[in-house]
C-alpha cells in the first residue's frame, strides 16, 4: 500500500490529514478520539493569553443548504478557545505524550506585542508539541481587538510578528493566512521574509449567512442581532485552491511548505491540494458535519488512488499540478473543442438548448425526429466550446467536449494580432 506518511517543515505524522484548529481540536477528549480514529495530526484550537478566557456567544454557527444538500457552506462567529490556558496546555502535553507519532501543532493568537508572543511560546514549548501555527486569519471578534485577520491583512505586521516568534522559539512556525485580502502572495511573502517555516491557508471568509425575512436579523442571530463571521466548508474549496496555487507558483514563495485548508471533505479534495504542493491538509467543516470517522474514507481513498496511479508516496505527486497553473495570457487561443451530444443518452430535457440559446452562442438546434421526439443537435460552426451545456446537462456523459485538431499552432494573447500592446 502507498506510504501516506507526511513531513512538513519537520512536523511528522502517519498521514497528511490533520484536523484544523477549531471545535474538533478544542480539548483532550476530542483529540484523543480523533487520534484513535486515525487522524494523522491536529492543530489545537487557538490559544490566547493567560488570564480570563474569551467569552463566546450562543447561536454561533449558521449554514447554507443548497438544493437539499446540508451545510455546503458553514459560517461561524466563534472566537478562540474559551477554556483557561493552563487547562489547554496540560491537555496538549498529555495527548502528545500518549500519541507521540501524531502531529501536534498548537494555534496561537495573542496581542501584537513581542512580550505576549514570547510568553505564550515559552508556555507552549513545555507541552512537547511539534510546532505552532500563528492565527492571523480569523475575521471576526478577535480582529476587532487587533488580532487574527487584523494582522493577516497587513504584510508588515505578519513579517514582524513571525520574526518575533522565530526569535523566541525553535519550534517550526506555521503562519495561518486570511483569505480576506486582495492578493494572497503579499502576506505569504511577508511570512517567508519573517522566517516562517510554512504557511497554512485558508482561514475563513468574511460573510453573513443570510437574513431572516421575518425578523430582518442576520443569521446566525444573537438576540435579534448578527455580526459578520467566517465562511468555510465545500463552498470555499475553489477559493482555497486558487490561493494555494498562487503561493505555490510565486517565485518568491515557491517551495515554502503549505498546509492546505478549505472545504476538504473527500480524498480527492486532499489529493488536489497535495498536487498543488501542499505538505499536509487540514479539515474542519467535514469533521463537524460527519464526525471523526470520515478519516477512514480519506485514508483508504487516497491510498487506493495512489496505488492505482503508481504513486509510492506523497512526494511522488506533490506539486505536479503547479506547472500547469499559468496566467490567462499564456493560454492557447487556438485550442478548439466542440460539444457533442450522445443521442442514446439524451432524455430530451432541452436544458442545453435553452442555456446556449439564451446565454451563449445559439449553437444547439432543436428539431423533431421521425418518431416525433425532440432532437437536440450541436451546430459545430457556431459552437465556441464554452462548456456550459456540458455543465448543465443532467445526464452524466451525455454531452462531452471533444478536442478538435484544427491544425493551428499554439498562439497566446501576447502574440495575437488583436493585442494592441503586442503581437504582430
Ligand atoms: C466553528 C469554527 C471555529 C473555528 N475556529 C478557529 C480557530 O480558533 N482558529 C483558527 O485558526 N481557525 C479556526 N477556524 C477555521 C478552520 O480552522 C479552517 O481554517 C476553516 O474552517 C476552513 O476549513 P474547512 O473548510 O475544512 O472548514 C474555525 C472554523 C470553524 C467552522
Ligand atoms: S459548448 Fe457552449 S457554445 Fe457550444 S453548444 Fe455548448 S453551450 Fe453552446
Ligand atoms: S441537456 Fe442533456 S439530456 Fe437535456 S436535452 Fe441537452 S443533451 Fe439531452
Amino acid at each position: 500500500m502507498a506510504d501516506l506518511s507526511c513531513n512538513i517543515a519537520g512536523v511528522h505524522g502517519p498521514n497528511p490529514f490533520w484536523l484544523a484548529s477549531a471545535p474538533p481540536t478544542d480539548k483532550q477528549y476530542n483529540v484523543e478520539r480523533a487520534f484513535e480514529a486515525g487522524w494523522g495530526g491536529v492543530v489545537w484550537k487557538t490559544l490566547g493569553e493567560a488570564g480570563p478566557p474569551v467569552v463566546n456567544v450562543c447561536s454561533r454557527y449558521g449554514s447554507i443548504d443548497y438544493n437539499g444538500q446540508r451545510m455546503v457552506g458553514l459560517n461561524n462567529i466563534e472566537l478562540i478557545t474559551d477554556r483557561p490556558l493552563d487547562v489547554n496546555l496540560r491537555e496538549i502535553a498529555a495527548v502528545k505524550q500518549a500519541w507521540p507519532d501524531r502531529a501536534m501543532v498548537v494555534s496561537l493568537m495573542v496581542p501584537c506585542n513581542e512580550a505576549a508572543w514570547r510568553d505564550i511560546l515559552k508556555a507552549v514549548e513545555q507541552t512537547g508539541c511539534d510546532g505552532v501555527e500563528l492565527n492571523f486569519g480569523c475575521p471576526h471578534g478577535m480582529s476587532e481587538r487587533g488580532m487574527g485577520s487584523a494582522v493577516g491583512q497587513v504584510p508588515e505586521y505578519i513579517r514582524e510578528v513571525t520574526g518575533w516568534c522565530k526569535t523566541h522559539t525553535d519550534l517550526p512556525v506555521f503562519v495561518k493566512l486570511t483569505p480576506n485580502i486582495t492578493d494572497i502572495r503579499y502576506p505569504a511573502r511577508a511570512a517567508r521574509e519573517g522566517g516562517a517555516d510554512a504557511v497554512s491557508l485558508i482561514n475563513t471568509i468574511n460573510s453573513i449567512t443570510g437574513i431572516d425575512l421575518d425578523t430582518f436579523a442576520p443569521e446566525p442571530t444573537v438576540a435579534g442581532k448578527g455580526a459578520h463571521g467566517g465562511y468555510c466548508g465545500p463552498a470555499v474549496k475553489p477559493i482555497a485552491l486558487g490561493m494555494v496555487s498562487e503561493i505555490a507558483r510565486d517565485p518568491v514563495t515557491h517551495g515554502l511548505p503549505i498546509s492546505g485548508i478549505g472545504g476538504i471533505a473527500t480524498w480527492r479534495d486532499a489529493a488536489e491540494f497535495i498536487a498543488l504542493g501542499c505538505g499536509s491538509v487540514q479539515v474542519c467543516t467535514a469533521a463537524m458535519h460527519f464526525g471523526f470517522k470520515i478519516i477512514d474514507d480519506l485514508v483508504d481513498g487516497l491510498a487506493n488512488w495512489m496505488d492505482d496511479q503508481g504513486h509510492a508516496n506523497l512526494d511522488a505527486f506533490r506539486g505536479r499540478a503547479v506547472p500547469n497553473v499559468t496566467d490567462w495570457n499564456q493560454l492557447d487561443l487556438n485550442y478548439k473543442t466542440l460539444a457533442a451530444i450522445d443521442q442514446d443518452l439524451c432524455i430530451q430535457c432541452g436544458l442545453c438548448h435553452i442555456v446556449c440559446e439564451d446565454t451563449s452562442h445559439q449553437a444547439i438546434a432543436r428539431s423533431r425526429g421521425d418518431d416525433g421526439r425532440r432532437v437536440y443537435t450541436v451546430i459545430d460552426d457556431d459552437c465556441v466550446g464554452c462548456n456550459l451545456c456540458n455543465l448543465v446537462c443532467p445526464v452524466p456523459d451525455c454531452i462531452s467536449m471533444v478536442e478538435v485538431d484544427n491544425g493551428k499552432p499554439y498562439l497566446n494573447w501576447n502574440d495575437h494580432p488583436n493585442n494592441p500592446q503586442g503581437g504582430n
